[in-house]
């Protein structure tokens, strides 16, 4: 499903490269079309950033397994054979796990502790970090075993960590728990398309195997710009450099969950049994590109940090400056426009006014010296 989403973003995921002038960037045509070069706006393919992705669970405790405990399942309350403890490879659940790759057939997850100390409510926070500008160009896919929470949120900061905004609400009772009436991506217009909204859809029980996924959902938002089957790719980028805020919707450098209550098995809390109240992921899929600004068409791991490889006479990790030699104040971000193509908005050369040196011939005009480095 991710996959076919790629290959209509990007036809020719296989790889890009800057073309022989460098304004623009081309890659190969998808074999279907037919071979040859396309040639569009420079920004670097998409990949799966759960890879990439620094992990980090508030409050540490919240983990399972220090001390070891015993969990039951909602189905059946009184079947209580599993077993957390951290100092077991096999029986623990750290974070990490919510960022590896699923073997076939065994699947791995962080776990909290149970609900021993209900009344008081079971909170947890995972922190997603990048250190980097990332557009997200599909659903991002947060997977739960044992039960979907009752009510989190999703939340995302575009400045590393520094403020936070919600990105989604979710919870069985939108109105009661978050006094949001209940919205769908379906009730959004085009006009309304960056507002935060409260859904129900992935928060209702209906038990723990038959849906395990909480979406955030991208896909559908784009489809209301590029169509049913996301053909339309043009209108979406034309809306992304006209609609005020809707690419900086897209935009983050972290996320973060807030767990505010568990799965309950869709009834009421039964206090005499609180093992069976806990939160487990097993994986979280975070499709995004890096953001260079429309100025790179690569983005590289360089010291463990993500980094844009800059054209246009750009640098930076983000490619949002000028590179030396180049007069700061022309930096301009690229352009989709116009499309396909896009422009660009390379920084221009500084020309320097250098007074003549030569001593013989008098020069009535000052020389003028090219003063050009490449940072790359
Ligand atoms: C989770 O993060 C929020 C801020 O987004 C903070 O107010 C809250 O105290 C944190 N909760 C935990 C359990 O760390
Ligand atoms: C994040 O990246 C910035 C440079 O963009 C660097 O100064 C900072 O140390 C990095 N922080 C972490 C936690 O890696
Ligand atoms: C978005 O706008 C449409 C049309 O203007 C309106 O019907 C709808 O209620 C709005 N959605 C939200 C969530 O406000
Ligand atoms: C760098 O800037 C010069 C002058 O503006 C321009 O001619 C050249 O094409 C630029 N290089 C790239 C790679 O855009």
């Amino acid at each position: 499903m991710a996959l076919l989403l790629f290959l209509v973003l990007l036809p020719s995921l296989s790889w890009t490269q800057p073309a022989a002038q460098f304004d623009v960037c081309r890659s190969l045509r998808g074999l279907e079309v037919g071979p040859g070069w396309e040639f569009s706006a420079c920004q670097p393919p998409p990949a799966n950033m759960k890879e990439l992705m620094q992990i980090r669970v508030d409050p540490p405790s919240i983990t399972c397994g220090n001390p070891p405990e015993r969990f039951c399942t909602l189905e059946n309350p009184y079947l209580c054979s599993d077993e957390c403890d951290a100092s077991s490879p096999d029986l623990s659940h750290p974070p990490q796990l919510m960022g590896d790759r699923e073997r076939a057939g065994h699947i791995t997850y962080w776990q909290t502790v149970t609900w021993s100390r209900y009344p008081e409510p079971l909170l947890a926070n995972i922190t997603l970090s990048w250190n980097k500008s990332l557009e997200v160009v599909d659903d991002i896919i947060v997977t739960f075993e044992h039960g979907r929470p009752t009510s989190m949120v999703l939340e995302k900061s575009m400045d590393k960590g520094v403020t936070w905004q919600p990105y989604q609400y979710y919870a069985d009772n939108c109105l009661e728990t978050f006094s949001m009436s209940p919205k769908q991506i379906s009730d959004l217009a085009p006009t309304n398309l960056t507002q935060v909204i409260c859904t129900e859809q992935y928060s209702r029980w209906v038990g723990a195997r038959e849906e395990k996924i909480v979406v955030f959902e991208v896909r559908a938002r784009f489809r209301v710009f590029a169509g049913l089957k996301l053909i339309n790719m043009d209108t979406l980028y034309t809306q992304m450099e006209t609609m005020k805020g809707l690419r900086d919707f897209f935009t983050f450098t972290n996320l973060r969950l807030r767990l505010l209550r568990p799965a309950l098995g869709g009834t009421y809390v039964q206090r005499h049994n609180p093992l069976k109240y806990f939160y487990a992921i097993s994986n979280i899929d975070v499709p995004a590109r890096c953001n260079c600004n429309l100025h790179a068409s690569q983005c590289l791991l360089r010291d463990a940090k993500l980094h844009c490889e800059c054209d246009h006479n750009t640098t930076g990790q983000d490619c949002q400056r000028c590179s030396r030699g180049f007069k700061s104040h022309s930096w301009r971000r690229g352009s989709y426009l116009p499309l396909p193509k896009g422009t660009a908005n390379s920084c221009t050369y500084l020309w320097l006014e250098v007074p003549s040196t030569s001593s013989h011939l008098p020069t009535p005009t000052s020389s003028r010296t090219l003063v050009g480095s490449w940072d790359t």
